[in-house]
């Protein structure tokens, strides 16, 4: 047997994202194990959510340093102990520096709810509504030095209705990024992610 697809989630907030993932590996759709959480907050629920799905939690206080760099650096070393195949940004409302984002070029990615380069940023779900844009939808993409600059490996389109308000929006959007999160990282699981600049394809299964 090959050994399981190292996974490392990093998350700020409810971790409704991290939940579904440990769902799609629980029940086989998805091959691969999650060695890590990293969060930059000690209370977030997706820290919870962690212990008890029995999935190690790297907690961390950005507070305590002087630079990004220097926590980044201490990540880093924990990713290389633990070996880790694929970083998963699921809600991480961190800037990255080139120390982490560097080592994992092409292994890290990002779930987006806007369809990217449209509303990236905070908020993109709400900067969507306010525009009045007619359809929205989600990106996961590859995370290089920018803000949700990097390129896109698969996006999927949610529609905004008459009758639509912003809460209803936000539940499409959250159910959209629950279907396509685990199939992206499955690809990636799989071997089946071709990554060529900015061109991303994924190889037929
Ligand atoms: C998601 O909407 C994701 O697109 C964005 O942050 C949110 C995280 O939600 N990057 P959760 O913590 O996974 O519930």
């Amino acid at each position: 047997m090959s050994s399981p697809f190292r996974i490392a989630v990093f998350a700020s907030g409810q971790g409704s994202n991290f939940q579904t993932l440990v769902e799609a590996i629980q029940n086989g759709s998805v091959d691969a194990e999650i060695v890590l959480l990293v969060s930059d907050k000690a209370k977030a629920p997706v820290v919870e959510r962690a212990h008890k799905a029995g999935v190690d939690s790297y907690v961390f206080d950005p507070k305590a340093y002087a630079k990004r760099e220097e926590y980044e650096l201490e990540i880093a070393a924990e990713l290389e102990r633990r070996q880790i195949d694929l970083v998963v940004l699921a809600g991480y409302m961190r800037l990255l520096t080139p120390v982490l984002v560097d080592r994992y070029a092409g292994r890290m990615i990002n779930i987006h709810p806007s369809l990217l380069p449209s509303f990236p940023g905070k908020d993109a779900i709400g900067q969507a509504w306010n525009y009045g844009v007619k359809i929205t939808g989600i990106t996961v993409h590859l995370v290089d030095g920018g803000m949700d600059t990097g390129a896109v490996i698969a996006q999927k389109a949610v529609e905004i209705r008459d009758g639509d308000n912003l809460e209803s929006l936000e539940e499409k959007i959250h159910a959209a990024e629950k279907e396509l999160y685990p199939v992206v990282v499955s690809w990636f699981a799989k071997g089946l992610v071709h990554v060529e600049g900015r061109k991303v394809s994924v190889l037929q299964n």
